[in-house]
């Protein structure tokens, strides 16, 4: 059974629909671990709630980027975690990271990519009028939104209620997560 560690910064919505996929079989996967930047961010309360181990940490506890990454992936290793999936993590992933998950790392994003990228890309996309909103994930690399789609879905949305846009992307963003993983891990297999 692969072991997956989901990163998240903020609610974490998505990694509560990735362990309950988990735990229905839908995705044949642990999230052995949640690892969160920000010290009291929900995401951690629902890690408790769920059961799931975690760890806590700021990277301002460490001197550099690449300890606090060394620090993270030493850990994932121990656990024997082959998968990171970001959700909702609000760091640039560094050189030691990427190197040691070379595409073993996906993310979340909700626009349509390579259309509105960045940090606040519904409210952006929301601003600018577009018609057509949307989910993708991807593998991550070295650019901000920049990495290999995976798969992605679309919501065509032309009212004037940001908060239930927010709300229909995120119902969009917690069945299609679930169903990439699976599938990248489908494919994955394949190649073996
Ligand atoms: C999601 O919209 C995801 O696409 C983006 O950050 C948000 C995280 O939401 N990367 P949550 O913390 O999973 O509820």
């Amino acid at each position: 059974m692969r072991k997956i560690a989901v990163f998240a910064s903020g609610e974490g919505s998505n990694f509560e629909a990735l362990v309950k996929a988990c735990s229905e079989g839908r995705l044949k996967a642990e999230v052995a671990l949640m690892v969160c930047d920000r010290p009291g961010a929900p995401v951690c309360r629902r890690a408790l709630r769920l059961g799931i181990p975690s760890i806590t940490i700021s990277p301002k506890t460490f001197d550099c980027k690449s300890d606090y990454e060394r620090y993270l992936g030493d850990r994932l290793e121990e656990l024997g975690v082959s998968l990171i999936c970001l959700a909702g993590y609000m760091r640039i992933i560094g050189p030691e990271l990427l190197s040691r998950f070379e595409r073993r790392i996906l993310n979340i994003h909700p626009s349509l990519l390579p259309s509105f990228k960045g940090a606040n890309a519904l409210k952006e996309a929301f601003d600018y009028g577009v018609k057509v909103f949307g989910v993708t994930v991807h593998y991550v690399d070295e650019t901000l939104d920049g990495g290999k789609i995976i798969d992605q879905a679309s919501l065509k949305y032309e009212g004037s209620d940001f908060e239930e846009l927010t709300r229909k992307i995120h119902e969009i963003e917690h069945s299609l997560y679930p169903c990439a993983v699976a599938r990248m891990l489908e494919e994955e297999k394949g190649m073996t």
